[in-house]
């Protein structure tokens, strides 16, 4: 179990070389249901996105791809994930559209109001709060702005247990959760997609 909870736990916060080999395998694992979450944003104009838990950086480059005059801060609490980021969308960041921040969600270091969207795959789960982490997007979030809360696990599925004895202080949370607290931030519009089957939620809410 020593080895197994050492290695999962890099999935809260990737470090060495047991965190370097996780995050090319959560940029091959997250493709699919990060992709489906983007879907999500065709309603949705942005010039400043702030991509939170950026983790090995794959969606930052779909995201620069899809929105090509938006600026992005890739915010992660972990180094390693940060190197990852860099790496793998090295042209962005020497263009100066991606900037790097080494950050805790649940103090920003960020301005009220700087973004029109900010994104966040399978990342919540492991947030202080969230109350208080879903506060500070609300804060740094414009007026008008959106946040997209993409999950593979939707906290009704009884195989996820595992991971809650494996990964510390994993939450792993239902649409009905996700959709109070985010309400009780002050996001007025929360729209879920709930897919039960596959056991994955998709939430974008607006300030
Ligand atoms: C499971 S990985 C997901 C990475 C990426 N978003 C993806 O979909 O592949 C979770 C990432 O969130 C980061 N993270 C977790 N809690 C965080 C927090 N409180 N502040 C900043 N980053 C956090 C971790 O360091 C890790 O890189």
């Amino acid at each position: 179990m020593g080895l197994l909870r050492t290695y999962f736990n890099n999935t809260r916060k990737p470090e060495g070389v047991l965190g370097r080999g996780m995050l090319a395998g959560m940029n091959r694992e997250h493709a699919r249901v990060s992709d489906w979450g983007m879907g999500h944003l065709s309603d949705i104009h942005a010039s400043s996105i702030v991509e939170l838990g950026c983790g090995g950086g794959r969606n930052v480059g779909k995201l620069l791809k899809m929105y090509p005059a938006a600026r992005m801060v890739a915010v992660d609490y972990s180094a390693e994930s940060l190197a990852k980021t860099a790496q793998v969308n090295q042209a962005f960041v020497t263009e100066g559209r991606c900037e790097l921040l080494e950050a805790d969600v649940s103090h920003l270091p960020l301005e009220d109001g700087t973004f029109d969207l900010a994104t966040a795959f399978e990342t919540v789960y492991f947030w202080p709060g969230p109350v208080e982490s879903f506060a500070e997007v609300h804060r740094v979030l414009a007026d008008g702005g959106a946040f997209l809360i993409v999950n593979e696990s939707d906290g009704t599925n009884p195989s996820d247990d595992r991971w809650k004895k494996i990964i510390d202080s994993l939450q792993i949370y239902t649409a009905e959760q996700l959709h109070d607290h985010l309400a009780q931030v002050g996001f007025s519009q929360v729209t879920v997609d709930h897919d039960p089957q596959r056991h994955r939620l998709c939430i974008l809410a607006r300030k």
